[in-house]
């Protein structure tokens, strides 16, 4: 078979598709905590496909060194175990996905070295995340070019067939697919060719003091009110929506809104369930106040669950690192043949 097939020809040859259900991978950096816009956007469609779908989520704590000035090892191991904790919030069952943190494995660092071998420096130098990363820095990390094979070795360890990304993430799934088939010209066919997905259902969220950009966690981060994260308090949420940016007009449409108000109706819908139309249609007379309450009300509603798992996830002693280190149990299961497979065709190990 050629290496160049697209992935669902190659697939063929992964032990994981004898089942029909594909192999998902997704990463996380396990900075600050989720928001909104994840949710709506991406965590709810994952827990939906739960059965359908064969995940693995992985908090992708290595990436998170790719700026040395910025670690703070404390926190660092706090929001491994905070993102951990949120994701079973949300309704992911750690039954029927592998959720873990990526540096309990020592695969993925080693995959990378393997990989790195493979790797074109040039390929490097070109990704567009490197080179905004790295601009005006003064010192730049070998990890922070390193960082898409990291990326590579991830989703390549796990016969992954499907990485639900963003678009910004389309030139690293690229990268890993053509490492991918490079390697398999250079040893034979050890892995499967990975497809980037942009999810096919799932609103996009844009931040509320800014409904032209998607709502983010670099934003957030700098600016408050630009995003609803899953753990703000009721006060928080309130304000963020309730100051949401809208226009100039007052009567709630969809067509024709502006993106703010667009926005408020995006996340009221999503939550709601009912079609736009009915939604427009209670709103009828009415203001933007008015959509901004009941748009908190069905945030606030959705996010008290997620609240109280997380705590009672959080606040059960031993709770959250016993889940890390069964997932990291299961994921090396897939990880290691995997890895074992690699060095065998390279002559090593
Ligand atoms: N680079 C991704 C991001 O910043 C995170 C990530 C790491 C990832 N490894 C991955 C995403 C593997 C998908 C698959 O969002």
């Amino acid at each position: 078979m050629s290496p160049s097939e697209p992935a669902a020809a190659t697939g063929t040859t992964s032990p994981t598709t004898a089942e029909a259900r594909p192999r998902v991978f997704s990463g996380v950096q396990p900075t600050g905590d989720l928001h909104l816009g994840t949710y709506l956007g991406a965590l709810r469609q994952w827990v939906e496909h739960q059965q359908d779908r064969d995940s693995v989520f992985c908090v992708v704590d290595l990436h998170a060194l790719t700026i040395p000035e910025e670690i703070d090892p404390q926190r660092l191991r706090e929001d491994v175990r905070r993102v951990m904790a949120l994701y079973l919030a949300v309704g992911l069952d750690p039954e029927r996905n592998v959720i873990f943190a990526q540096s309990h494995l020592h695969e993925h660092a080693e995959l990378t070295w393997l990989l790195n071998c493979v790797t074109p420096l040039g390929w490097l130098y070109r990704m567009t995340q490197f080179k905004a990363k790295s601009e005006g820095r003064e010192s730049v990390g070998t990890g922070l070019l390193d960082y898409p094979v990291l990326q590579a070795a991830d989703i390549l360890l796990y016969d992954t067939n499907v990485v639900p990304v963003g678009d910004d993430q389309r030139q690293h799934i690229e990268l890993t697919r053509d490492i991918a088939v490079r390697f398999n010209h250079l040893f034979g066919e050890v892995f499967v060719l990975p497809e980037a997905a942009v999810p096919e259902v799932g609103a996009r969220i844009m931040g509320l003091d800014e409904p032209t950009v998607k709502m983010s966690k670099s934003v957030a981060r700098q600016r408050a009110g630009h995003a609803v994260n899953l753990l703000d308090d009721e006060r928080t949420v309130r304000k963020a929506i309730m100051s949401a940016v809208t226009d100039s007009g007052r009567e709630v449409r969809f067509e024709h809104a502006s993106p703010g108000v667009r926005n408020l109706l995006t996340i009221l819908q999503t939550l709601d369930g009912r079609p736009m139309d009915a939604i427009v249609a209670e709103f009828e007379g009415k203001g933007y106040g008015d959509l901004k309450k009941a748009v908190a009300g069905v945030v606030l509603d959705a996010l008290r669950p997620i609240r109280e798992r997380f705590d009672a996830i959080m606040a059960e002693p031993g709770g959250v690192d016993e889940l890390l280190a069964a997932g990291a149990e299961r994921a090396r299961a897939i990880a290691a043949p995997t890895l074992s497979r690699v060095k065998e065709a390279m002559g090593v190990g």
